[in-house]
């Protein structure tokens, strides 16, 4: 009995501190892989922000939304007046999963089989942050949200995702890959008008 209660308190955390415990001590999707990224900002946190998963720079730093594309989010935060403080950022999946090129680990994406394996934790950790909006950057948040696939460019905006009220919004990194100015200026801008959508949701 003592192994079984033990077992249930593995299965159903009762704090995100004990939930942070087990998404800690899980394996990684591929070797090399240095650690599980976890969310982080207060609990009762109005927006949380869900995004695909820990890139080179979150893997190394071990906090979420560090490398390039956390600048850029930072930056679309600052502008829509949004503080990260006030927020929880997390991502759907916990771990980086890379190819290793050289000196260099190329960021894969995951399958939806790997974003299914992470689901229950993503649900539970929102389950304690209890947000009133969650942003899903892009579209392996909006489907670990949903349950289900989500056209990012068809479903932008304010929707009902699974048991979430949420806004879904593209990726910061895709802004990042857009090659020209132009365009880059206008993903940017509409990024930003759906964080203040977000935001007003949220108030
Ligand atoms: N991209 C994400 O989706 N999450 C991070 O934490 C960093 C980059």
């Amino acid at each position: 009995p003592a192994r079984a209660v033990a077992a249930m308190a593995r299965q159903a955390p009762e704090t995100l501190a004990a939930l942070n415990q087990l998404i800690a001590a899980s394996a990684p999707l591929v070797p090399g892989a240095i650690r599980a990224v976890l969310g982080e900002g207060p609990e009762g946190a109005p927006i949380a922000f869900v995004g695909e998963q820990p890139g080179d720079q979150e893997d190394l730093q071990g906090r979420c939304f560090v490398g390039p594309a956390g600048q850029m989010l930072d930056q679309a935060l600052a502008d829509s007046g949004i503080a990260r403080g006030s927020a929880y950022l997390t991502n759907a999946v916990k771990h980086f999963k890379f190819e290793q090129r050289g000196k260099r680990r190329i960021h894969q994406s995951p399958t939806a089989g790997e974003v299914k394996h992470y689901r229950w934790w993503l649900m539970k950790e929102l389950s304690f942050v209890q947000p009133k909006i969650v942003v899903a950057l892009g579209a392996t948040a909006a489907l670990a949200l949903a349950g289900s696939p989500v056209a990012v460019t068809r479903q932008r905006g304010a929707r009902r995702l699974g048991e979430w009220d949420a806004v879904v919004t593209t990726h910061p990194s895709y802004l990042l890959r857009l090659p020209d100015e132009t365009a880059r200026r206008q993903a940017y801008e509409a990024f930003v008008a759906d964080l203040r959508l977000a935001l007003s949701l949220a108030a």
